[in-house]
């Protein structure tokens, strides 16, 4: 077989080969850099995508939920037949719950009882046990993550893999996610963008990038509505008090969790992308790009269109695309529901074909 040089070094890091992988845990990672093509011709700098929806279990998540559970199997935490417990209702819950099943582990969710049915059938279907509870505030000591915290410290041979506080999630994209951008772009990526949930994506790609690049790759995040890290950030750290809403799920955070704790210093800048342009991006991502991703993603995808603007002509962004639109789909196309939620204005009128669902 004949390799050139770039390629066979980027074989040897595990990128860019056809060589079968190790079941679910070696399909996780590698994802296509994506050129968003139509974005980037309108404003003449360069777009990139990192296509996580690619990823196994469908979302960025599946690389937190795999560095987890190797961490804690490093540490001795976690020996065969164990337990892996996490409050989540999102996306890491997915993940954890494959990676659980491929590696023979059992996986126990906690979430607030205000999640839908759909989000508790699927983990059903991965296998985990799921246990809803009442919807209470984090200071409440039966929110959903404190059970979970308690429930694996009742049972031996668990662990509460704790997504937003334990840094092996930051590292596990410093470990890959990061390298993978770096080699994609042959080190000429001038900025990353995306908004953060636990922080882990946004602090560990960044931080390969600043060190990889000797600090000229700017770090920036995007934040939805609801969120704090914008005012954190341009008010030098100070922390405001949560207020107002967004339609993102997964994204948007009221304090500094230990993931994004790692690097917030050396952010660049934050800005809030509204709802009304992250659902109108959703819809453009489609008629352009031809790609269906989730709303955390469209509003990753205006923040990296206004951060290359920003940068100036012929720079080159990086953003994540964290999700595909598939359990959100009842929601994102409905008439009705984006009535109710006042977006229906926001959607350009030769757009509006794609709203579908009543
Ligand atoms: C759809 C989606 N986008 C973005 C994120 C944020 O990623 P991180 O937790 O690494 O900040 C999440 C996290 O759950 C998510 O589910």
């Amino acid at each position: 077989m004949i390799f050139s040089s770039s390629l066979r070094s980027a074989a040897r890091r595990g990128f860019v080969t056809n060589a079968p992988v190790n079941g679910f845990d070696g399909a996780i990672g590698n994802t296509p850099l994506i050129y968003l093509k139509g974005l980037s011709e309108r404003i003449g700098s360069k777009i990139y995508g990192k296509a996580e929806f690619q990823n196994p279990g469908g979302s960025v998540k599946d690389r937190a939920a795999l560095g987890l559970i190797n961490n804690a199997e490093k540490l001795g935490l976690l020996k065969p037949g164990g337990t892996v417990v996490e409050g989540t209702a999102g996306n890491t819950g997915i993940g954890l719950a494959h990676v659980c099943r491929a590696k023979g582990y059992k996986c126990v969710i906690y979430m607030p009882n205000t999640q839908s049915q759909e989000k508790i059938d699927l983990l059903r279907m991965l296998g985990a046990d799921v246990r809803p509870v009442p919807a209470v505030a984090y200071e409440n000591p039966k929110n959903y993550n404190h059970q979970a915290k308690e429930y694996a410290e009742s049972l031996p041979n668990a662990v509460w893999t704790n997504q937003f506080d334990n840094v092996a999630n930051a590292q596990a994209h410093y470990d890959t996610t990061g390298p993978e951008i770096w080699e994609q772009t042959g080190g000429k990526v001038d900025g990353f963008i995306c908004a953060t949930g636990t922080g882990g994506t946004l602090a560990g790609v960044g931080r390969y990038l600043k060190e990889k690049s000797g600090g000229k790759t700017q770090v920036w995040i995007a934040d939805p509505p609801g969120s704090v890290l914008t005012s954190y950030v341009n008010s030098g750290g100070k922390l405001t008090e949560r207020s107002g809403s967004s339609i993102t799920e997964g994204i948007g955070q009221g304090r500094i969790t230990d993931n994004l704790g790692t690097f917030v210093k050396q952010v660049d800048g934050a800005f809030t992308v509204p709802d009304e342009k992250s659902i109108a991006m959703l819809y453009e991502l489609l008629e352009t790009e031809g790609l269906y991703l989730g709303a955390s993603t469209a509003l990753n995808v205006v923040a990296a269109y206004e951060l290359a603007q920003k940068l100036g002509k012929g720079s080159s962004v990086v953003t994540i695309l964290a999700d595909g639109a598939y359990r959100y789909q009842s929601r994102l196309f409905s008439k009705k529901w984006l009535e109710a939620k006042g977006l229906s204005g926001a959607i350009p009128e030769h757009l509006k074909k794609y709203s579908v669902l009543e």
